[in-house]
């Protein structure tokens, strides 16, 4: 059974890049986070049978997040760019390698793989992407409650 008062990370407001759909994406990111912590019970039957209906879903959650956030840096001209997607391609050719290698045989440790997301996830928000902030602040417009946001028109303004 999950252990659902098991939290790994929390999320925090120092997290915030300060634009809302991507702060709602990190949120969600460090929900699937804790949702494999919660399944780390140390049964390897159920570990894998988990990790098996999960991974996909969270690959593609990762994936959309991260073609989210190169579009509004390609977009909006940031010059960090290519370096920050060199880094998120690595970090998917690095998962993949590894479900890759669970597929071939190797056995499955979900909390190592856990600790692992939660490393590299926290540490590429809390400097990487806290990085590009800067930039986006400069052409995002605040709303009444004072969420950061970007809407086309704002990118449309920026590359204009
Ligand atoms: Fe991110
Ligand atoms: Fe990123």
């Amino acid at each position: 059974m999950p252990d659902n008062t098991k939290e790994l990370v929390k999320w925090s407001q120092t997290f915030s890049v300060g634009i809302k759909i991507i702060d709602d994406q990190h949120r969600e990111l460090l929900e699937l986070t804790n949702d494999m912590f919660r399944h780390c019970v140390g049964e390897e039957k159920a570990e894998r049978e988990y990790f098996e209906k999960v991974i996909h879903d969270a690959v593609d959650y990762v994936k959309i997040h991260f073609a989210t956030e190169e579009k509004i840096m390609l977009k909006t001209g940031y010059a960090g760019y290519a370096e920050h997607k060199r880094e998120h391609e690595s970090f998917v050719l690095n998962v993949v390698e590894q479900i890759q290698a669970y597929n071939a045989g190797k056995p499955l440790v979900l909390n190592t793989f856990t600790r692992f997301l939660k490393e590299w996830i926290l540490t590429h928000i809390a400097v990487s992407d806290k990085r590009y902030f800067e930039h986006f602040k400069r052409i995002a417009t605040r709303k009444a409650n004072g969420v950061l946001s970007i809407s086309q028109n704002d990118i449309q303004k920026a590359v204009s």
